[in-house]
């Protein structure tokens, strides 16, 4: 059997914790030890009204279980006072959890500037917010897990989703960075991309689909993340009912113009080698190793360009 992994003396702050997915991270994260700020807006799917319902009934289960957990109730565009509860509440913070999202799904065409602004409202903005105002604390403790959420849409796009995938694919770089400038502090932040049944995935699945890809599928690995021993940083993984695999970029070896032709045409003879990912493909992790065949061209040129 391998040993048991607990939260013990952790404080987590889940966003959005009052439904589906966000509560079930809560839940098991209370369930082991963690204190937990139960955060939740309580408003509908698609970003409107507010409660404190939500939270507070999460916060009642944590505790009628054994756990520690408070509500808040702001929303995550004022991150600095939902992290002023757990200060106030435990003394520190150790674990965000970056959940709370609403949709407002509509075609391009039709998408009004509220839409594409409340939904980079709630996902990047309070991503930023909530996670910023936990950065110095984490930081000076040497110490800090951040899970962030995007989504399949955000990676693959998803038709009437143009606000929600902007949003969620941004979430991934803002990933990608923050664990990089985390990195010398313990600091480790991941983002997931979730699927499971829940009040907002109710709009477009069929019911016996939504009960059956419980939310408890994704919180085991929200949690290992959330955990000491998690070494991972900067990557997103896939998941729900009961899988979960890592995601990474792949590069086709590419073509290269022919030294002093750089016309449309020369493209057009090189495009196939552009876009084949079977003659050895590259998995470039870093802006290094992105820009690598670039100065490496670079050095081509010249060494032909001298030669003349
Ligand atoms: N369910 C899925 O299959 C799925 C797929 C991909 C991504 N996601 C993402 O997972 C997260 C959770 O989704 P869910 O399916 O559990 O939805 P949900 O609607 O059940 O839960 C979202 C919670 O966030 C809260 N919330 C909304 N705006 C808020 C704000 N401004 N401040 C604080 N709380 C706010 C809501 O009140 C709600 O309780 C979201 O970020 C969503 O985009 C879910």
């Amino acid at each position: 059997m391998s040993e048991t992994l607990r939260y013990d003396g952790k404080v987590a702050v889940v966003t959005g914790a009052g439904n589906g997915l966000g509560r079930a991270y809560a839940l098991l994260l209370g369930s082991r030890g963690a204190k937990v700020v139960v955060n939740d807006l309580g408003g509908s799917t698609h970003g409107e009204g507010a409660s404190t319902n939500a939270a507070d009934k999460v916060v009642e289960e944590i505790k009628s279980a054994g756990g520690e957990a408070v509500a808040n109730y702001d929303s995550v565009e004022y991150g600095d006072k939902i992290i002023k509860t757990a200060l106030d509440a435990f003394g520190r913070v150790d674990i965000v959890i970056n959940n709370a999202g609403i949709l407002r799904d509509v075609a391009f065409h039709k998408m009004t500037q509220k839409d594409w602004d409340l939904i980079y409202t709630v996902h990047l903005k309070g991503t930023y917010a909530v996670t910023k105002a936990a950065w110095e604390t984490m930081r000076k403790q040497q110490f800090g897990r951040v899970i962030n959420v995007a989504s399949a849409a955000g990676l693959y796009g998803n038709f009437g989703q143009a606000n929600y995938s902007a949003a969620k694919l941004g979430i991934l770089g803002l990933t990608k960075t923050l664990a990089r400038e985390g990195a010398s502090k313990n600091i480790k932040v991941n983002c997931i991309a979730p699927l499971a049944g829940s009040r907002m995935t109710a709009t477009v699945m069929p019911q016996e689909m939504v009960d059956a890809l419980r939310p408890e599928f994704v919180a085991p690995v929200v949690a290992y993340l959330s955990h000491d021993s998690c070494e991972s940083s900067g990557q997103v993984y896939e998941l729900g009912a009961g899988w979960v695999a890592e995601l990474r970029w792949q590069r086709a070896k590419g073509g290269f113009l022919p030294f002093g032709d750089a016309s449309p045409e020369a493209v057009a003879k090189v495009w196939e080698k552009v876009t084949d990912y079977d003659d050895e493909p590259e998995y470039p992790e870093s802006t290094q190793d992105s820009f690598g065949p670039v100065m490496g061209n670079l050095e081509r040129y010249k060494e032909a360009s001298s030669k003349l």
